[in-house]
């Protein structure tokens, strides 16, 4: 069996735990041992950046148990803007260079409007993983580098769209519903 293969296993495993804290705390060990025994070694397509933004490519989805596993590659520099996860929990973990990733805490809704408080930002490296499980899962997640980064994101369903706030001119954020496709 290949690495990429015995990951997936493992993944399989630690969903059938069932409930969102015990799923993505299982998820966590398993990326973060993967990833520091490098036994993630991704096919060329998934380190292909592009200039438009980060890429967004699928590496596993299970019908059976419901559950994505996607890759994202970062060019130096780019970012997501402050987002949610559609109510979906998600482990991200960092596979090569590293990434920023900023939580936001949701403070105050009304007339459309949204509130946030930045939470600070993790640095995170190459074998560090962390979990997002609703309400809890707002953030920015960012390529601070001059070289290109990669991560592997689980979630427990499929995210065709979340929403993305963006911020205005007297600090609060408007939402809008964003979709989410696969970049090949
Ligand atoms: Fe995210």
């Amino acid at each position: 069996m290949d690495d990429l293969t015995a990951l997936i296993h493992h993944l399989d495993d630690a969903v059938r735990l069932g409930g969102p804290a015990a799923v993505t705390g299982r998820i966590k060990q398993e990326l973060e041992r993967a990833i520091h025994d490098r036994r993630v070694s991704l096919p060329d397509r998934f380190r292909v950046t592009r200039p438009e933004g980060y890429a967004r490519r699928l590496l596993h989805r299970s019908d059976d148990l419901g559950y994505t596993a996607v890759v994202m590659t970062w060019g130096p520099g780019q970012k997501t803007p402050l987002h949610d996860h559609a109510g979906i929990w998600c482990v991200e973990g960092v596979v090569e260079g590293r990434m920023d990733v900023t939580q936001f805490d949701l403070i105050a809704t009304g007339a459309g409007r949204y509130r946030f408080e930045a939470r600070g930002c993790v640095h995170a490296e190459v074998g560090s993983a962390g979990c997002l499980i609703p309400p809890f899962e707002y953030h920015i997640l960012a390529n601070p580098t001059d070289t290109p980064s990669i991560t592997l994101h689980v979630y427990g369903g499929e995210m065709t769209s979340c929403h993305v706030f963006e911020p205005q001119p007297d600090g609060t954020y408007l939402r809008r519903d964003k979709p989410l496709c696969y970049n090949d």
